[in-house]
């Protein structure tokens, strides 16, 4: 470990991925300072803290390592938590899916975190974090592409409190990267035919904005980043009687289950890296906790605004990680 301070502060403690995400934390040996908005919903030894009153930041985060954002939509909080992150001479990771967050962290926060010495890294979740994990890994020793797709299987997605407010509050702007920029996703989103090299088999996929576009073209060289979805998951996030995820597993993970492919294209040759599991929502816990271990420990740890793709080797870390979180395979 490097000579930070191992003790992460996590904001929004007690929503439902931070419980993952904190559980992660600890099972890599890092200590954990649960923060939230309700006394009444933290540990006696939590701290309270609210986004519109710095001083309180500034107390929850004082001596910490880094600070983990899991409080969305992050509209509202990715701002005020990511500076007093930076006034602490803290690492600032989230797990936001909002594109516009993403973007604004990775290109608004890059020269105050470098003065500040240390790393911003939006996104390290299932959706903006796996994706970029999984073409880190398919590039191998590729140094830009004409082309990266992600196509996502899920067997549901019974959403959470938190991500049908971010839905609701994330109604701004929506963008697909092609020919080398951002432009507003189409009103009908495009459609593929996706053959999976697992159960999922051949299935039409509706193209979907995410943070994945963002965090994979801040990075890597390539006109186009593409990422579908199968049907079904979107038309449980549309029914507004879906349940939250029931937990069916000591973990408390959902019966929910992920298969995602990225394949990277350069003249008409392919490589994919595909991951699969169980419960994006779970999965999100390694994943920023992977984050912090690598901002912690003892190699230089690069500093400004990066994504997971880009601090971790790919395929090493997910290759890493416990089957029990994630199947990995390339080829
Ligand atoms: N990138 C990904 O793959 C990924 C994966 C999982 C989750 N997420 C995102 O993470 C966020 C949380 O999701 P979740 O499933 O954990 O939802 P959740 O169970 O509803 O938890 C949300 C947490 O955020 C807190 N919060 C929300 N707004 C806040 C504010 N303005 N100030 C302080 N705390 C605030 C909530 O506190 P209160 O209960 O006090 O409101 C709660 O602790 C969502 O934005 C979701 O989209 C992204």
């Amino acid at each position: 470990m490097s000579n930070r301070s191992t003790t992460i502060a996590v904001f929004g403690a007690y929503g439902h991925t931070a419980r993952f995400v904190v559980r992660s934390l600890r099972e890599v040996g890092l200590k954990v300072v649960e923060v939230g908005r309700d006394r009444g919903r933290l540990p006696a030894a939590g701290v309270v803290a609210v986004v519109d009153d710095p001083v309180s930041l500034d107390r929850a985060f004082d001596g910490v390592g880094a600070v983990v954002n899991c409080a969305g939509p992050f509209l509202d909080t990715a701002g005020p938590v990511v500076e007093a992150a930076l006034r602490a001479g803290a690492h600032y990771v989230d797990i936001a899916a909002e594109q516009g967050v993403t973007m604004e962290l990775l290109g608004r926060y890059d020269a105050p975190a470098r003065q500040a010495g240390v790393a911003v890294v939006p996104s390290a979740a299932f959706y903006g974090g796996l994706g970029d994990l999984l073409v880190t890994a398919a590039l191998g020793d590729w140094t830009s592409v004409d082309d990266v797709r992600i196509a996502i299987a899920l067997s549901s997605w019974l959403p959470t409190e938190g991500t049908r407010r971010t839905i609701a509050r994330n109604t701004g702007r929506h963008v697909v990267f092609t020919d080398n920029e951002f432009v507003p996703a189409p009103s009908v989103p495009g459609t593929v035919l996706w053959r999976f090299p697992h159960r999922a088999g051949e299935q039409r996929l509706t193209e979907l904005s995410t943070s994945d576009q963002v965090t994979i073209a801040h990075h890597v060289r390539t006109p186009r980043v593409s990422v579908h979805v199968n049907a079904e998951p979107l038309a449980d996030l549309r029914d507004p009687a879906s349940p939250p995820p029931p937990p069916v597993d000591d973990l408390g993970r959902s019966a929910q289950t992920f298969h995602v492919d990225a394949v990277v294209s350069r003249d008409g040759v392919h490589r994919r890296a595909s991951a699969s599991g169980q419960d994006i929502y779970a999965v999100s816990g390694p994943l920023a906790a992977g984050v912090v271990a690598r901002l912690l420990d003892d190699r230089p740890s690069p500093t400004g605004a990066v994504t997971a793709g880009r601090l971790l080797d790919g395929g090493g870390f997910l290759r890493s990680l416990d089957p029990a979180h994630l199947a990995f395979s390339v080829g």
